[in-house]
């Protein structure tokens, strides 16, 4: 373009209150027609429209850029992520889902195709749905010049109160916007509207009259209600979290005893029983300390090298005898990025990990199918270290007036409800992929495994159980100030072939 042309291109854009960077300066284009709710033009921001991508939320990405700037301190690298397949040498244990990674420069487009990749999982799961009858899109209810009854599917881009304690939840499609009021005296409802978080997808129901929707029921993605599954030989698997080796906190002889135990050397006859049947051992993150991970922690560490702190970790696990499987996922104190899917832990600091026979080692999250047989499809496993808790305890009053960080099953519930491990965007952190969620749980878990607030809790929602695997690591300073009540040296177990659970507590 030419020099006055796009002067004047760049100022009719300002006047419109469109900030623009220098790079889109250069590369101005005066057929590029920004939407209305753009506020800063860059050169990725020109790709995108010079592509005519349509359904471009700009203050979503906006929002996720500046979270993801803010983090970049601790990423090690921009990365990819792809299926891994053939990594797998555990006979018994199948690998569903589990991402590596692979450096590729991450740009604004992995963003917009990772926000369309969601909304159009999420939304399939609701479309069809008996509840929302009659669904429109938000443009075709906008239409209706008459009152009636209708249905939508959209993500909460905004939820507030009124004085007269209604809600007013603004829900989004890629064809507009549509407020719902969700009467105060609908209690069920009412309570449903609370627990919204911005930027799930849900679908409403209700009547349509003067613009304004008026819910009559909010549907949630959820799991469904399946046969709860049992294998047909009694089999245990354990559910643990939070080993945090290399930590003055770590708990030696509570370690050592669980140790004892697995090589049937120590607890009474029935907890040796248990022992003797442990066929798997699945472990969702931080099985180290770390190093940097928060203020002043190098003072509180026992081992302050990060390939030591695995070394001891690894030493501690080849004592587990070889016919169990452990399954190891990574947390945010592990030797990988902070940005979910968080990689499998097989790099320099963790090679006697890796090469332990009866270890795999998979990505947070990941999926694993465990104990099939012939005539038994076996467990599909969901892992998630849990770093998004955090957002969910803080922002939802359903969990937080409940019990907050003592409530792991209340978060768990919360999380399958959505079908999302964070259903809002700023709840952690995203490595996107722009075809693919792998923070969308699907398929359905049989068992949901997760650590990160340090609590023991078996509980069940519909045909899956939830675990949260205690910690191997007493109170430190920074779980003092975020409010955690650990509940160490315990050890949930499941038998599978009834689902009873059973914890042993390994502590003093
Ligand atoms: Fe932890
Ligand atoms: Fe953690």
């Amino acid at each position: 373009m030419e020099s006055t042309a796009k002067k004047e291109h760049v100022a009719a854009l300002l006047k419109k209150g469109v900030l623009v960077s220098p790079d889109f300066v250069e590369q101005a284009d005066a057929s590029i027609k920004p939407g209305e709710d753009l506020l800063i033009l860059d050169s990725e921001a020109n790709k995108l429209l010079s592509k005519k991508e349509k359904n471009v939320n700009w203050r979503e990405i906006e929002k996720i850029r500046v979270m993801y700037e803010k983090g970049k301190a601790s990423l090690p690298s921009i990365e990819d992520i792809a299926p891994v397949s053939d990594e797998n040498k555990l006979k018994d244990t199948q690998i569903i889902a589990s991402y590596k990674t692979a450096p590729q420069k991450i740009d604004i487009s992995h963003f917009v195709g990772y926000f369309n990749t969601r909304y159009r999982l999420i939304e399939g799961l609701l479309r069809g749905r008996p509840e929302l009858q009659n669904l429109l899109s938000v443009i075709r209810l906008k239409n209706r010049a008459v009152p009636s009854n209708a249905s939508i599917i959209g993500i909460v881009n905004e939820k507030r109160e009124t004085k007269n304690k209604n809600f007013i939840v603004t829900l989004e499609d890629s064809t507009g916007q549509q407020k719902v009021v969700i009467n105060k005296n609908r209690a069920d409802l009412y309570n449903e509207a609370r627990e919204l978080v911005t930027d799930e997808v849900v679908g409403v129901s209700g009547s349509y009259r003067q613009g304004v929707m008026f819910a009559n029921s909010i549907v949630f993605p959820d799991i469904p209600l399946l046969e709860l599954k049992k294998s047909p030989k009694e089999e245990y698997l354990a559910g643990m979290s939070d080993l945090h080796f290399g930590s003055k906190q770590f708990m030696p002889d509570e370690f050592n005893r669980f140790l004892s135990w697995v090589n049937l050397e120590a607890g009474n006859r029935k907890q040796k029983e248990i022992a003797e049947k442990l066929k798997y051992i699945l472990i969702a993150g931080d099985i180290v300390d770390g190093i940097g991970v928060y203020n002043n922690q190098y003072s509180e560490l026992s081992i302050h090298d990060l390939k030591e702190q695995y070394d001891a970790c690894a030493k501690a696990l080849s004592e587990i005898p070889e016919h169990i499987s452990i399954v190891i996922s990574p947390g945010n104190h592990d030797a990988v990025r902070m940005p979910e899917p968080q990689p499998p832990l097989d790099n320099k600091f963790t090679q006697k990990l890796v090469k332990l026979k009866n270890v795999l080692l998979v990505s947070n999250p990941a999926m694993v199918k465990i104990g099939a047989k012939e005539g038994f499809s076996g467990f599909n496993c969901l892992l998630y270290h849990g770093y998004s808790f955090d957002y969910y305890v803080a922002n939802v009053d359903a969990i937080r007036l409940k019990g907050g960080y003592e409530r792991a099953d209340l978060i768990m519930k919360f999380l399958l409800k959505r079908r999302h491990l964070a259903p809002s965007h700023t709840s952690t952190l995203i490595n996107p992929s722009p075809d693919h969620d792998a923070l969308f749980i699907e398929p359905v878990p049989d068992f949901f495994i997760t650590g990160h607030i340090h609590r023991t809790s078996v509980s069940n929602y519909k045909s899956t159980t939830l675990i949260n695997g205690s910690c191997w690591q007493s109170m430190t300073s920074f779980q003092e100030r975020l409010g955690h009540n650990p509940q160490p040296a315990r050890l949930p177990l499941i038998n599978l072939k009834t689902r009873d659970a059973n914890i042993i507590n390994f502590g003093k």
